[in-house]
């Protein structure tokens, strides 16, 4: 089975009220940017007001990924659903397939806090390297044809099969 793959602006309310909810948990937003918890009048009308040059798509259950897109580089955001453990190979998998094939991008970037361990652990796995520091950011990169196709071997097995069924 391929990841089903939500725009926001298709969810339902209650889907919006789903992701708004991860998104506020404070496991995951001490880890964003803006810290605060963000209100569903806020969440609601950034959804109808989508910029062009941005994607927020749910992630069955597991997350949300998004991108920020300029010519050919895309910026990326993850953040999982908080119930769930361990989804961390499989979301950026996802993201990083989707910005290659479907957004046809020739790079990813992102920021990610120095202290946060966790996620640049994961990003370094796949092959984005640092490229840059700043104050308590990191910006690192990832350009198409250089990202390591498995992760570590132990998760090999999801991500064939995450691609291969149901295609
Ligand atoms: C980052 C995030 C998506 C990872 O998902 P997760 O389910 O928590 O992570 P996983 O358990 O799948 O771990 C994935 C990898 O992270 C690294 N990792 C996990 N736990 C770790 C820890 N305690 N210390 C260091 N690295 C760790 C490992 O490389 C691990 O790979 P492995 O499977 O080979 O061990 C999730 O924690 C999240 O949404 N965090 C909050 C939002 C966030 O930080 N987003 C990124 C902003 S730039």
């Amino acid at each position: 089975m391929k990841m089903k793959l939500t725009k926001f602006q298709d969810l339902s309310l209650e889907e919006k009220k789903e992701v708004l909810n991860w998104r506020n948990h404070p496991d995951i937003r001490k880890w964003m940017f803006d810290k605060n918890e963000i209100s569903l009048e806020n969440h609601l009308n950034f959804i109808q007001n989508m910029p062009k040059n941005r994607i927020y798509l749910k992630a069955e259950d597991l997350g949300v990924i998004n991108f920020k897109i300029s010519k050919d580089t895309v910026e990326l955001g993850i953040h999982k659903n908080p119930e769930k453990k361990r989804v961390g190979n499989i979301l950026l998998k996802t993201t990083i397939d989707y910005a290659f094939n479907e957004l046809k991008a020739k790079k990813i970037v992102l920021y990610v806090f120095k202290d946060n361990i966790k996620a640049i652990n994961l990003y370094k796995k796949f092959g984005f390297r640092e490229v840059d520091k700043k104050d308590n950011l990191i910006k690192m990169e990832l350009i198409k044809n250089e990202e390591l196709k498995t992760g570590s071997p132990k998760n090999q097995k999801i991500f064939w099969g995450i691609e291969e069924n149901g295609e």
